[in-house]
């Protein structure tokens, strides 16, 4: 859950910063860290079938490449959806990053129809992300996709 003027400034900053591609996507991982709840918060491009973890804000993480159709992140590529997980001890394709993880949102970067990538956030609470966090990493995901720089 994130109050609108938090999401409003965020967004704003973005649309703001004089960086972009990867130095926009850790301006934005950093941002997004600043946020009640938001433990871990990294960002998986899509290359082919597999996920590669780019720029990220926590504890290194284990899954740096993840295929697609595996774990939460792998499934929103699948299934070409967000994914909105309550409570990560109830799924059986879930990959651990962090014994400390309750809950994890994933939300797809798209540009022109085409997957580039995805936002990934884990939080300590049960059900810490609703769908004012969806919407708010939607619009992350928009301004991400619009200075990418990474050629596929
Ligand atoms: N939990 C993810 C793996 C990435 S870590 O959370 C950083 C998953 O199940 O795909």
């Amino acid at each position: 859950m994130i109050a609108q003027h938090l999401a409003n400034r965020l967004l704003q900053a973005l649309i703001n910063s004089t960086q972009e591609g990867p130095a926009l996507r850790r301006e934005a991982m950093a941002l997004l860290s600043e946020l009640d709840g938001y433990n871990w918060c990294g960002i998986y491009r899509l290359e082919g079938d597999m996920l590669v973890l780019d720029e990220f804000v926590g504890e290194p993480t284990d899954h740096a490449r993840i295929p697609v159709g595996r774990g939460v992140c792998g499934t929103a590529v699948a299934e070409g959806q967000n994914q909105v997980i309550e409570d990560v001890r109830e799924l059986d394709n879930y990959l651990s990053c962090s014994v400390s993880t309750r809950s994890e949102i994933v939300v797809l970067i798209e540009k022109d129809g085409r997957i580039l990538g995805q936002i990934d956030i884990d939080g300590h609470r049960v059900g810490a992300f609703d769908q004012s966090d969806e919407h708010l990493l939607e619009g992350i995901g928009r301004i991400l996709a619009d200075r990418w720089l990474v050629a596929a």
